[in-house]
């Protein structure tokens, strides 16, 4: 029981708090959603961006005390420039949507706002990919999922 309960821990560190999607799966579902190659960014990219900013974890929130803004979702996208979370001062709501949308585990919503930062500001406007993703050899963020 305890061994197992370990396992589970090791495995899966997010399920409790969140709705974890598999690597695969997430790679899945935005090649779907046409985010693949997306303004120059392959889809190795997307994925070792989202594994950094939130290891998928679509309901993922991050608490910035030195604007109080907060980073929503898969891709942590930020409510002082992207979304409305009625909380945030000085918001401006770039994608016209509510923070909560960008949790949705579709990822309708995510995607497309996702699509207009790129579009805005490139991919290097998400520091997680800057640090972990940029330079870096990502074939492994894409192996075994069948595309
Ligand atoms: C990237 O890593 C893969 C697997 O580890 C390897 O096969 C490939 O040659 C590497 N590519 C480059 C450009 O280093």
């Amino acid at each position: 029981m305890k061994f197992l309960f370990l396992l589970g821990f090791l495995f899966f560190p997010m399920t409790v708090h969140g709705v974890r999607m598999s690597r695969c799966a997430f790679a899945r579902r935005i090649k779907e959603l046409g985010l693949s190659g997306y303004h120059g960014v392959s889809l190795a990219n997307w994925v070792c961006l989202a594994q950094w900013e939130s290891d998928f974890n679509t309901a993922a929130t991050n608490y910035n005390s030195w604007d109080r803004s907060t980073d929503y979702g898969i891709f942590q996208i930020n409510s002082h420039y992207w979304c409305d979370d009625d909380k945030t001062p000085h918001a401006t709501n770039g994608c016209g949507v509510r923070c909560s949308q960008l949790e949705e585990t579709n990822l309708v919503k995510a995607v497309e706002c996702a699509k207009q930062i790129v579009r805005q500001q490139g991919i290097s406007a998400w520091v997680g990919w800057k640090n972990h993703c940029e330079g870096h050899n990502l074939s492994g963020y894409l192996e075994g999922c069948s595309l």
